[in-house]
């Protein structure tokens, strides 16, 4: 094994431990400064600290900047005119998106963001990834399916757009985490499958493919502390949730995620295993874009007779409607997608619909069940999904395309 990635692993099981040891120390701490979410779907709606994502967001920094001698470090003591500038630069640039998405988070969790700061800062952020990969790699080409050759070539060069793809692929990231949250132990727990999941996929590029090498293991660097200091921080949210993660959590992860597959070069793999992500978000459509009412939360409801968490509604009067809402809505009911229910009150027509995230939607297929039972099965469907995303990418792939790395 390369010994940067030695010295990676060892700082990753260091920011583990510290991890460890400064959730505890600051539970007390963020609870004593009221610092704290009420816990919706408990009988007692205990006080829970949060948001503790920033502890272990700090550590992660800490680790990152602890590691960044290491590999560059041969060209430090000789060859320094040889020295891996780009490299450099490209890493370098990851940590500070990173960094910017972290302050974001802890904005959104201190002073609740409007949604223009949540698409317009992470688009500011993504800015130092794109100009490296721009003033380093430039490649603005797609490989075209085998089917199009004859139509569009081998390449076509997309140019500009490639890099407005990008930036979609940034402000997506940094927010599609925290749109599927709201239950104990989700947001930490998809991060840590993903994460894994694109770990996995760079070791087997590694092993197989020794042109990439760079990308690979610069993306492993990055997601080795990340992975080690959430597992912690997973098992203190995990139900019952000791702490919260909060917004800091998720577009750290986010931005995370974004940055090694942009600098890796992966960006399509990395949406095969976002899929649960994208599902909700497109699912997520209409009330994100208020052509249907969207309360504050969307989170399941909790039944404290039974113990278990059910669909969680909006309820809003049928001519508020807008049409694409209702074009929407309509979509989704033919698919069996949607709980839908109207009635009358008060001489004016009301509609029911179930919020529209996967969570609700997974109740509704499901049934009722209790909170756990809901996360373990949202946490196999990350993980299915991250097998199939495998199967695509090392098996299907070839089928469409002529050259896959
Ligand atoms: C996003 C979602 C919102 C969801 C919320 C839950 C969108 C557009 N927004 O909002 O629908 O309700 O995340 O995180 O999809 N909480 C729990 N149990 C948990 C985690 C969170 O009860 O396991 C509650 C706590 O009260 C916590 C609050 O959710 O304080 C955190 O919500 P916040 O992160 O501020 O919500 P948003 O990210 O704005
Ligand atoms: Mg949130």
């Amino acid at each position: 094994m390369d010994g940067t990635l030695l010295v990676n692993c060892a700082l990753s099981a260091l920011g583990g431990f510290l991890s460890y040891r400064m959730i505890k120390e600051f539970i007390p701490i963020f609870l004593q400064r009221g610092m704290h979410g009420n816990d919706q779907c408990k009988v007692s709606n205990d006080k829970v600290p949060e948001p503790l994502g920033v502890v272990t967001a700090a550590v992660y920094l800490i680790v990152m900047f602890l590691f960044i001698p290491f590999p560059f470090f041969q060209w430090t003591t000789s060859e320094i005119d040889k020295f891996p500038h780009e490299k450099f630069l490209a890493f370098l640039s990851g940590l500070i998106s990173i960094c910017t998405a972290i302050l974001l988070g802890f904005g959104d969790d201190v002073l609740d963001l409007r949604w223009r700061h949540k698409l317009m800062f992470p688009t500011l952020s993504s800015l130092p990834v794109l100009m490296v990969y721009y003033v380093t790699n430039r490649s603005t080409s797609v490989i075209v399916p085998k089917y199009f050759h004859f139509l569009l070539g081998q390449q076509i060069d997309i140019g500009p757009l490639y890099y407005i793809y990008m930036g979609m692929m940034v402000v997506f990231c940094t927010n599609a985490i925290n749109i599927l949250a709201g239950i104990n132990g989700l947001e930490a727990g998809q991060s840590v499958v993903i994460a894994i999941s694109v770990a996995i996929f760079n070791i087997v590029q590694l092993i197989r493919l020794e042109s990439q090498d760079w990308y690979h293991y610069l993306s492993l660097y990055f997601l080795l502390p990340f992975i080690a200091t959430t597992v912690v921080l997973f098992y203190f949210n995990w139900y019952p949730a000791r702490v919260f993660v909060g917004d800091t959590f998720c577009y750290w992860s986010g931005m995370t995620l974004a940055v090694v597959c942009i600098l890796g070069h992966f960006s399509k793999t990395m949406a095969l295993f976002l899929v649960p992500q994208v599902f909700n978000f497109l699912y997520s459509i209409p009330q994100l874009f208020h052509l249907v009412p969207c309360p504050r939360h969307r989170l399941p409801k909790f039944d404290p007779n039974t113990n278990t968490v059910g669909m969680s509604m909006s309820v809003f009067k049928s001519r508020e409607l807008k049409p694409l809402g209702q074009f929407c809505l309509a979509v989704f009911q033919t698919f069996g997608l949607l709980h839908r229910r109207e009635f009358e009150r008060d001489g004016e027509m009301w509609t029911e619909v179930n919020n529209l995230t996967l969570i609700n939607l997974c109740l509704k297929l499901f049934g009722s069940m209790h909170e756990r039972s809901l996360t373990i099965l949202l946490l196999s469907i990350q993980a299915f999904c991250s097998c199939v995303a495998f199967f695509i990418r090392f098996y299907m792939a070839s089928l469409v395309y002529d050259v896959v790395h």
